[in-house]
């Protein structure tokens, strides 16, 4: 599927969207198409008893006398004075999911801004060529006995506007951003046979053509590092752990960058505390984070960002066997400091607190944002509308909460303390990977065993995206499934705070 911004100018053939506003208001140039098919589209309406423009209401009419369209397809987006810049992606995405199978090739959007609403015509084709890509999406590899009449047909979507250059300009780094989210959608998708540590490397290698730096740490080389307690993760798999580190070096020589770390169990069985079987099936998303990290590093390279910025994710497979390492093993991090292991299906702190080391020793970043698929305990939390927001620093909540907000990406801060710290007292070493039975908060414990690998107040965020990085609900630009979560904050969170001008 192909998706362009041209200047608006009635379509001869294929369908058409057309945006009306509350009060079935319709634009310039949707009474002009109104006007050529003989005023079908108000009578339409008008038959239509229900449908009155408001947010979220479309009205198919079939095709309209004189135009020579199949479809005219009307999107209703509300109060003209209430309407923002993502109704629009919404109907980038509703219509293209409306027309993929079809049997239509040829769709047109005509993304006009309405009298009242405040809004750069720009922008509005921007975001609805944004919305189209990130509605589209699917992942049918492995349906190989597909009816015709499921595949899709749509082959070129065109973004109608009168601001065809500004809408361009605006949409080169949203098209970017969306190759970054696609990514992040297929790697998380992807089942573990397919996706493990040494394929996702392989996968972060392939950012090279963007101009990122790419570095593939093996076993050896982290034994080397002393990263007792990601290796003791990984040491049950037949499959060799992996560290990436990724550079994007788009700011100032020098200048400190902000670093990315995630949490990529490419599968939790659990361990040897394993997991009951069912719903286990789910934990092939448990590298949700670093595939968020790896989206964003494709996005921010991508639009070359003038910013430096490394991401850096962790690799493991969790698996039981006759290797794998047992309740009450005791590991060293890198950090020097002794975890006692008294749950190995808490494992995702055990690899990040070693990443997070490496990361803050070797690169002095100027902030860290760790993301992870951590705890069950945030659904109980947050559910899947928000992720856990951890911080050390407000001022960085409050970049990141702004930019998800922006981005519908929620975030919702939690609580740290030292009484919470507290519950990771062990007896034989300096920390327990888990509190103890009835302590409760388990997010925020395992939140406050990350904070113990911080090192001197650097500026610190840990998003738990267990919640949302996988989706049993339809949105317009997140379909069913692998979200993509994050990797749309962290592009924001880079682009309005740590770019340079
Ligand atoms: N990957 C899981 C967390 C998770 C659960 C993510 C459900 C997505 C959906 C994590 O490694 C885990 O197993 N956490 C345990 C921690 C417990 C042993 C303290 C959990 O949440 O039950
Ligand atoms: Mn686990
Ligand atoms: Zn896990």
């Amino acid at each position: 599927m192909k998706i362009e911004i041209v200047d608006s100018k009635t379509p001869k053939r294929g369908s058409l969207v057309l945006v009306v506003g509350e009060g079935r208001q319709l634009g310039p140039f949707g009474q002009q198409v109104d006007k050529a098919c003989g005023g079908a589209l108000a009578k339409a309406m008008a038959a239509a008893a229900r449908f009155s423009g408001g947010k979220g209401q479309w009205l198919e009419v079939l095709a309209p006398g004189g135009s020579g369209l199949n479809r005219v397809l009307l999107a209703g987006l509300g109060k003209a004075t209430e309407i923002k810049a993502v109704a629009y992606e919404a109907v980038g995405a509703d219509a293209v999911k409306r027309l993929t199978t079809a049997g239509e090739t040829d769709l047109a959007i005509a993304a006009e801004v309405l009298k009242g609403t405040l809004l750069p015509a720009g922008e509005a084709a921007a975001r609805a060529a944004l919305g189209a890509r990130l509605g589209g999406y699917r992942f049918d590899k492995y349906r190989t006995k597909m009816k015709d009449r499921e595949k899709p047909t749509l082959k070129v979507v065109s973004v109608l506007t009168q601001a065809a250059p500004a809408a361009k300009k605006l949409y080169a780094p949203l098209d970017k951003l969306a190759d970054g989210v696609t990514i992040t959608r297929n790697l998380v998708t992807e089942p573990a046979n397919v996706i493990y540590p040494e394929t996702l490397a392989a996968e972060c290698r392939k950012l090279v053509k963007l101009g990122v730096k790419v570095e593939v740490l093996g076993e050896r080389e982290m034994k080397k590092l002393g990263m007792g307690a990601l290796l003791g993760v990984g040491q049950g798999s037949e499959r060799e752990s992996k560290l990436v580190v990724m550079q994007w070096n788009g700011g100032k020589k020098g200048a400190k960058p902000v670093s990315f770390v995630g949490k990529g169990v490419c599968f939790d069985t659990g361990g040897i505390s394993l997991k009951p079987a069912a719903g286990m099936e789910e934990m092939k998303w448990d590298m949700g984070g670093a595939g968020a990290v790896v989206g964003a590093m494709a996005a921010i390279a991508g639009r070359k960002a003038k910013a430096n910025v490394v991401g850096v994710v962790a690799l493991v497979e969790n698996m039981p066997s006759g290797t794998a390492q047992r309740p009450g093993d005791i590991v060293t991090s890198m950090s020097g400091q002794t975890i006692e292991v008294l749950n190995t299906d808490a494992e995702g702190r055990l690899i990040l607190c070693d990443a997070m080391w490496y990361t803050q020793q070797r690169f002095k970043p100027q902030a860290m944002i760790d993301l992870a698929t951590l705890t069950g305990a945030i659904i109980i939390s947050l559910g899947h509308e928000h992720a856990g927001l951890f911080s050390n620093n407000d001022r960085l909540s409050e970049q990141l909460t702004a930019a998800g907000k922006a981005e519908d990406e929620l975030l919702w801060r939690m609580p740290l303390s030292d009484a919470y710290d507290e519950g990771l007292k062990s007896p034989i070493a300096d920390m327990q990977n888990i509190a103890g039975p009835g302590f409760g908060a388990g997010s925020i414990t395992a939140a406050q065993f990350l904070q113990r690998f911080v090192i001197d107040k650097t500026p610190w965020a840990h998003l738990d995206i267990a919640g949302t990085a996988w989706s049993k609900k339809d949105r317009p630009t997140v379909p069913k499934g692998a979200t993509g979560y994050g990797v749309r904050l962290l592009n924001r969170l880079i682009a309005d705070h740590y770019e340079d001008r």
